[in-house]
């Protein structure tokens, strides 16, 4: 049915239409005209061609439409959905006019011009074309007016002299989820994720974020300018994401940060001109593992639901193609249709995705995932952005060649893996081997699982594996802002690009590198940055690693076969040494001057210096390019040993049994005795994947209590890296370390109260001291630790339980029958910087951990920022105050960046710390707080080029036995 314009009192009452088709008014037919016009002139393609396409359109009548009419009602929805249809094949890009802006649309009226002079600009243009040296770069009216030399200051002008230093756009991070996974995590701003069914694209991250989370700030302070803030991977089709510009804005809204607001989101004061095209909408996808775990379904199902979601967007997308070849033969006759343009608030963003106007991020890990969804591209026809996470990626390049339309980009993170048994196989080196493939790499955070406000060290370790200088910074910076739909003003120092820019201390790709200055929509963002270090304005890149001939990645392991054998050999002669950082007899060699020798053979030392007139015919020559031998490194974490996949139960020794926790209070007190001889040694496997990699990077030792989220923990394990089981002399370092408790949130968990845990704590201390120890039968670890035996290891993160336990030592030590000093630890202590004093008077040791402060939970919410934000960062403060501290590996692949945390923290200390101490956080001390047994042989580990920045790795180890070398050639 349709209607006569001329006559219908209600708009609503569809049966009041009269038969027939009174004759049509000039004023109808003006307003026709009027209103089709710029309709038609701003679609692209011609509504005829869509007609033709349009299966048995001849066949179709628009015979019930009736001309002329004057309702109002009718008149808005057929103008709107005549609107529609011109838009329908309207693809999303740039205003023509775009780059004739004078000034952005995000520029803040009160923003002085800034002039940069004399800096090192990497402009995020190809290899070759991407260095400006000694150039200035203006900034007026939140965009980039010009870059050259000698630029002239305009009025009122900020003047900034970079004295060489480098400047880089900033950095897009293509994976966020910031303000809507919150910082600290607080139950009440969790709105990462919903689960109400898989398929889900009419949800939108822009509805759950938090413009005043924590992390903002310490994000920008990392020279992170713009993320794409995706939605969770619970879901197949988790909803719509938003790119968000990180400055604080006036208005404090969601709204206020958006990059450019797709048109379908209605928003005061953000108006399509006419004839511009639409903007890119962006989704996230999710495969394999997570949809599978909350829905409890199987891939079979998964696949199912990603194509009943596309079949039924399919058809909504045909139905809206029915309808305008309908209406432009309506349109044609002067007619109107009656029924309304189809749509379906389920349904539209996916149709959308259909019609090729949204980013599709697809998180899709392993071969398996990524051929199903290559399958879903080709079923129905649209393009993917890029596949995030994808640690198989590079295991099938041709694969993602294959994908509908275009190849995705691959978003990864550079050495987090074996997380879950979709990155099992991930490999250090897979940004390099896409790269070589032309698959444009991107790095993400994925933050809060990773701190987006580093993101920059993704990009470092990837350069470190192999990925070029130039993709390396565009892997952050220009591959992701393109990905993302954003290259007409991001990613690129060029005239009329938006304002935003880094200026860091050093080249970003070296260690350490920080922004001394962050400029988004040319509004300088950090009011009194602290610079930790001196500029350094080399243009060299840091060295890319040598690669070890098998590196552990890939398939390796897979099998069940054997491990290839390392050559191990008696006499090796060191040449090109800059460095050794031993304890005794060779302690002062460190500070020798330029490159020298040293000589090992079975296990001792031999000579340091000119060594040549010692060397035997069985002795190794082994180049070390100005690197150094250090002390084998102590990996302190929380599974090593006890995981290989840490969510896969069957490759994990799993938590410990915590009565106060699992219990009921009442029970509680019977159930100690049987979960107090908990020892990780009894749960051990050696020879995993994580354990090979942190020992071919130096650490030969690790120590783990059992796993757990409750108070009790049980007793540690110190053990060799390299040891192939548990019976091979010399596999234990030593079998009970310490015992190790929890005083905390756990992270976020519900937990009996804190005092309830001191409470506890005191109780089983107070009653171990009634013990005497020395007539024990059986080893009661409570009573051990009371009597200071063996250390108490207590994780705790806030100050305020810090201080308890601080007062609670005191109070056990006055007790009459204490055999003071107690040994006790920290670890995690995010915040142990603000009792920095008290914990140096108190002796408490110190594990940091995380070694970069990051306030995830509200007990960390005090974690110091360090430089820019602040003038020191966590071990540097607990340096300086003489807290005997260390740096824990937060999760079990971390073991191996650990080294570069202690060297960062070096640096940030501008040499208020020496060299020797920073190698001792992550050994040494360790060993010393933990009472470690130290080994007779001069045990070492040699590294390839300056361990204290990228391209250092590795060489030459101690054995387990300390007395022969292994090669890790
Ligand atoms: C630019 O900075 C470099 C490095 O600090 C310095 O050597 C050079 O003299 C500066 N050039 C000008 C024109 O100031
Ligand atoms: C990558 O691109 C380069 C330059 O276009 C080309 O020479 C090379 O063959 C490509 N490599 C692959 C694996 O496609
Ligand atoms: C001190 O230890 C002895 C056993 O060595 C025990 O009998 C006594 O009760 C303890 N006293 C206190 C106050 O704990």
């Amino acid at each position: 049915m349709a209607y006569s314009f001329e006559k219908l009192p209600d708009p609503f009452d569809r049966s009041a239409a009269p038969a027939s088709t009174p004759k049509s008014t000039l004023r109808t037919r003006l307003l026709f005209a009027a209103l089709l016009c710029p309709l038609l002139l701003l679609s692209s393609i011609p509504l005829h061609s869509i007609w033709s396409l349009w299966p048995g359109s001849s066949s179709r009548g628009v015979g019930s439409t009736w001309r002329t009419a004057e309702n109002p009602y009718l008149q808005k929805q057929w103008k709107e959905s005549l609107g529609r249809c011109s838009q329908l094949h309207v693809l999303p890009g740039v205003p023509a006019d775009f780059h004739k802006r004078k000034e952005s649309d995000r520029f803040v009226p009160s923003t002085p011009p800034t002039l940069i002079r004399n800096a090192t600009i990497w402009t995020g243009e190809d290899t070759g074309n991407e260095l400006l040296l000694g150039h200035d770069i203006l900034l007026d009216r939140g965009l980039i007016i010009s870059l050259g030399k000698n630029l002239s200051a305009p009025k009122g002008a900020d003047v900034v002299q970079a004295h060489g230093a480098w400047l880089t756009p900033g950095i897009f991070d293509m994976h966020s989820h910031i303000g809507v996974d919150s910082l600290p995590e607080l139950s009440g701003a969790n709105d990462v994720n919903s689960v109400a069914n898989p398929i889900l694209p009419h949800l939108r991250s822009l509805d759950g974020i938090n413009t005043h989370d924590l992390a903002f700030k310490r994000t920008v302070s990392g020279g992170v300018t713009t993320s794409l803030v995706l939605p969770g991977s619970a879901n197949n089709i988790g909803g719509q994401a938003f790119a968000i510009k990180l400055r604080p804005t006036k208005e404090k809204t969601p709204e206020s940060l958006v990059l450019e607001m797709p048109y379908n989101v209605p928003t005061p004061g953000i108006e399509r001109k006419e004839g511009d095209p639409p903007r890119w909408r962006h989704m996230k996808m999710a495969c394999g593992e997570n949809i599978r775990r909350v829905y409890k379904q199987t891939r079979l199902d998964l696949a199912y639901n990603f194509r009943s979601g596309f079949t039924s967007a399919a058809a909504l997308r045909d139905s809206q193609d029915a309808f305008c070849a309908q209406a432009e033969l309506a349109q044609k006759k002067g007619e109107i249709l009656e029924e309304r343009f189809p749509d379906d608030l389920q349904w539209e963003a996916l149709v959308d995705v259909l019609r090729g106007k949204v980013k599709v991020n697809t998180h899709c890990y392993e071969a398996t995932d990524l051929a199903a969804f290559v399958r879903y591209t080709n079923e129905f026809k649209f393009p993917v952005a890029a596949f995030h996470h994808a640690h198989e990626a590079y295991l099938v390049p041709d694969l993602l060649k294959q994908a509908w339309n275009s190849t995705p980009a691959v978003a990864l993170f550079a050495t987090q893996a074996r997380y879950k048994r979709e990155s099992w196989r991930g490999s250090d080196y897979a940004p390099q081997k896409l790269a070589e493939q032309n698959i444009t790499v991107i790095m993400k955070s994925d933050h809060p699982v990773l701190d987006s406000r580093f993101l920059l060290f993704e990009a470092q370790q990837a350069h470190h594996f192999g990925l070029s200088t130039n993709l390396a910074l565009r892997s952050i910076i220009t591959s992701s802002a393109s990905v993302a739909g954003f290259s007409h003003r991001l990613g690129y120092l060029r005239p009329n690009y938006d304002a935003d820019v880094v200026l860091w201390d050093s080249h970003p790709l070296k260690l350490g590198a920080t922004p001394r200055q962050v400029y988004i929509d040319g509004i300088k963002q950090i009011e009194n940055p602290f610079e930790a270090k001196p500029l350094e304005t080399g243009v060299e890149a840091p060295e890319v690693a040598s690669k070890p001939e098998f590196p552990i990645c890939e398939e390796e392991l897979d099998d069940g076969s054997e491990e290839r054998e390392r050559e191990v050999i008696d006499s090796v002669l060191f040449t090109g040494v800059r460095e050794v950082l031993l304890e005794g007899e060779w302690e002062a060699r460190g500070e020798m001057e330029g490159e020298f020798e040293v000589l090992v053979q079975e296990g001792r030392i031999e000579c340091v210096g000119e060594c040549a007139a010692l060397v035997g015919e069985e002795t190794r020559k082994v180049e070390l390019k100005g690197g150094s031998l250090l002390p084998p490194l102590t990996a302190y974490g929380p599974a090593l040993g006890l995981t290989e996949m840490i969510s896969e139960k069957s490759t994990t020794d799993n938590p410990v049994y915590d009565p106060l926790y699992s219990g009921e209070l009442s029970t509680t007190q019977q159930l100690w005795g049987q979960v107090v001889a908990v020892k990780a040694i009894d749960g051990l496997e050696f020879g995993g994947k994580h354990l090979r990699i942190s020992h071919d990077q130096g650490f030969l030792k690790a120590v783990v209590a059992p796993m757990g989220n409750g108070f009790f923990r049980g007793v540690s394990v110190a053990f060799r890296t390299g040891a192939k089981h548990v019976l091979q002399p010399d596999a234990l370092v030593k079998e009970a370390v310490a015992l190790h408790v929890t005083i905390g949130h756990y992270k976020g968990t519900q937990t009996p109260s804190i005092s309830t845990e001191i409470a506890e704590l005191r109780r089983l201390l107070l009653g171990g001291l009634e013990k005497d120890t020395s007539t024990m039968v059986k080893a009661d670890y409570f009573a051990l630790a009371a009597h200071g035996t063996i250390p108490l290891v207590i994780n705790a993160w806030k100050a305020d339980v810090i201080g308890t336990l601080i007062r609670l030592k005191g109070e056990i030590e006055r007790e009459p029958n204490s055999t003071a000093p107690l040994r006790w630890v920290i670890h995690g202590g995010q915040e142990a910087h603000l009792l920095a004093h008290e914990l140096a008077a108190a002796d408490i040791s110190v594990v940091l951990s995380p070694p970069r402060a990051f306030p995830e939970s509200w007990d960390e919410r005090r974690a110091v920022a360090g430089p820019p934000l602040s003038p020191r960062n966590a071990p540097n403060i607990l340096h300086n105050a003489g807290v005997r501290f260390g740096l824990g590996v937060p999760e079990e692949w971390q073991a191996r960046t650990l080294l570069w945390e202690a060297a960062w923290a070096w640096r940030d200390s501008n040499g208020e710390v020496d060299r020797k101490s920073a190698v001792a956080w992550v050994s040494t001390n360790l060993d010393d707080m933990l009472e470690l047994p130290k080994n007779g042989a001069a045990e070492f580990v040699a590294y390839e080029r300056d361990p204290f920045e990228f391209g250092s790795r590795a060489v030459a180890v101690s054995t387990t036995d300390g007395k022969q070398v292994e090669l890790i050639a």
